[in-house]
């Protein structure tokens, strides 16, 4: 494949040669019209010069002096013929007489005609020449015919189409070679760039960025827009990275639990009563992970976008209570109180699977950090601007400096209690996602000992973009 600065040249010398050619041809053709224009009134000229030689009662027997028509730049010969077109006179020059031809005897009828012809004599020669018809007081006098050899029109005009086609070839030629050098200099910045740009991989992502020359401000931009991509690339692999070093480590710890238990019941025979709670405590510990892992999936499948089945409409009325009768189990487990305060309807487009999960994550959340007694009041609603849905909680609340971190994965408030109560941290991470793939957003306001109000937001529909994946 061609690169760019071979294409640049060729193209730049294309277009050159061609405004030459064209220049070239135009000089021609104008300077051709000029010497045959040239010629042409010296012929005509020097035939009227030898027609008033004609003695008018006796063509036949003039005396012709040749001197008057001889020129410096031309072989000139002359010639006069009668009104029958017999010859009369020919110059010495000339061998033997050059005939008319009938289109010349038609043409030069016409009193006071001028003829111009290329005219090829008999012995081979090319003669460009006038033919006059002189009259004197109306009465014909003779044909007065004067010629020039044509090759001394051509061999000035061949001389300048070699000059022409020379200087094209020698500017084409140092054109050329100026726009290889000038192309080779602006594109130098331009390889030590992409030189540069090759040699970054992985492992430089972290330190190594491109600089554009001062000397070539127009690739400072396109520097600056790479370098914004690799930041973001250094972002997304360093968030990758550390996403797959806390899913190992959460995975480590039930392991590690579960080994232990079994590893202790096997040490010495047991009673069955005992085998049965360490294997209880194995299916809790289970249960977790076949969570954790669920959450884990739930959130490379949001990554990853998938297109999620078709986005259909929504209604989160019916949704949250769903949510709520699912939970109900869970709520009475903690004594805790479920509250709806649901619209008729409040409809949004997306993914209803996805959008039900964020909701429980939510609701789920709330009963967890909810004591005995107190009330949870899931409530959903639409205005002009968007549709909500608030989980609103008399729980523990949330400390101020958590909140920016809530929705980050693997983020726990008090790591050892949430553990212990089968959190990894995941749940507001899916939520967040879930939102943005529907172009929602989820925001919290808390107060420690209070409680906290979590809110999943979407704006009205023509700005709701379809979820990009679903869960
Ligand atoms: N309603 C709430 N009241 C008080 N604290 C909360 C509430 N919801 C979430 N939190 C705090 O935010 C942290 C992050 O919640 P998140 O749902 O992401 O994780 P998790 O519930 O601990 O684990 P997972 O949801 O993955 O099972 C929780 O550990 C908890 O401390
Ligand atoms: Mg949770």
């Amino acid at each position: 494949m061609r690169t760019l600065r071979q294409r640049l040249l060729t193209t730049l010398l294309v277009w050159l040669a061609a405004v030459l050619t064209l220049f070239s041809v135009v000089v021609f053709l104008l300077v051709r019209q000029t010497v045959q224009g040239d010629i042409d009134q010296f012929v005509r000229d020097k035939a009227f010069l030898l027609g008033h030689k004609v003695i008018p009662s006796n063509p036949a027997a003039m005396v012709i002096d040749e001197n008057p028509w001889r020129s410096d730049r031309y072989t000139v010969f002359g010639q006069t013929f009668d009104a029958n077109w017999k010859l009369l006179f020919k110059s010495s020059r000339l061998a033997e007489p050059i005939l008319p031809t009938e289109e010349l005897k038609r043409l030069a009828a016409h009193p006071l005609g001028v003829v111009h012809q290329d005219v090829v004599g008999p012995e081979g020669t090319r003669y460009r020449i006038a033919t006059v018809r002189m009259e004197r007081q109306g009465k014909f006098i003779c044909y007065a015919q004067i010629g020039v050899l044509l090759s001394e029109r051509d061999r000035p005009l061949r001389n300048l189409s070699f000059w022409l086609a020379g200087c094209s070839a020698v500017a084409l030629l140092l054109a050329g070679l100026g726009l290889d050098y000038l192309i080779r200099q602006w594109g130098a910045p331009l390889a030590a760039l992409s030189a540069t740009a090759r040699q970054i991989n992985l492992d430089s992502l972290g330190h190594q960025r491109l600089f554009a020359p001062p000397n070539a401000p127009e690739l400072a931009q396109v520097a600056a827009t790479f370098n914004e991509l690799l930041d973001r690339l250094e972002a997304v692999h360093a968030n990758q990275h550390r996403f797959v070093a806390d899913a190992a480590h959460e995975l480590r710890t039930p392991l590690a639990a579960l080994r232990a238990e079994i590893e202790v019941s096997l040490r010495r025979e047991r009673a069955p009563a005992d085998y049965q709670h360490t294997l209880e405590a194995n299916r809790l510990e289970l249960e977790r992970l076949a969570s954790l892992v669920e959450n884990l999936l739930a959130l490379a499948h949001l990554d990853a976008s998938p297109p999620g089945s078709a986005p259909t409409r929504v209604d989160l009325a019916v949704l949250c209570r769903d949510v709520a009768e699912q939970l109900a189990p869970l709520a009475a487990a903690q004594q805790v109180r479920l509250e709806l305060a649901l619209p008729e309807t409040a409809e949004v487009t997306g993914e209803s699977l996805s959008l039900e999960r964020a909701v429980r994550n939510l609701v789920e959340n709330a009963i967890r950090h909810t004591p005995g007694g107190e009330l949870i009041i899931i409530k959903a609603s639409t205005d002009e601007s968007g549709t909500r849905v608030d989980v609103k909680d008399a729980g523990v609340g949330i400390a101020l400096e958590h909140l920016p971190h809530l929705f980050d994965r693997f983020y726990r408030v008090d790591t050892a209690r949430d553990r212990a109560h089968g959190g990894a941290g995941l749940g507001l991470a899916i939520v967040k996602a879930i939102q943005e793939a529907h172009g929602g957003t989820v925001s919290v306001e808390s107060i420690l000992g209070v409680g906290s109000t979590f809110t999943l937001w979407w704006p009205r529909a023509g700005g709701t973009p379809l979820p990009a994946g679903s869960v």
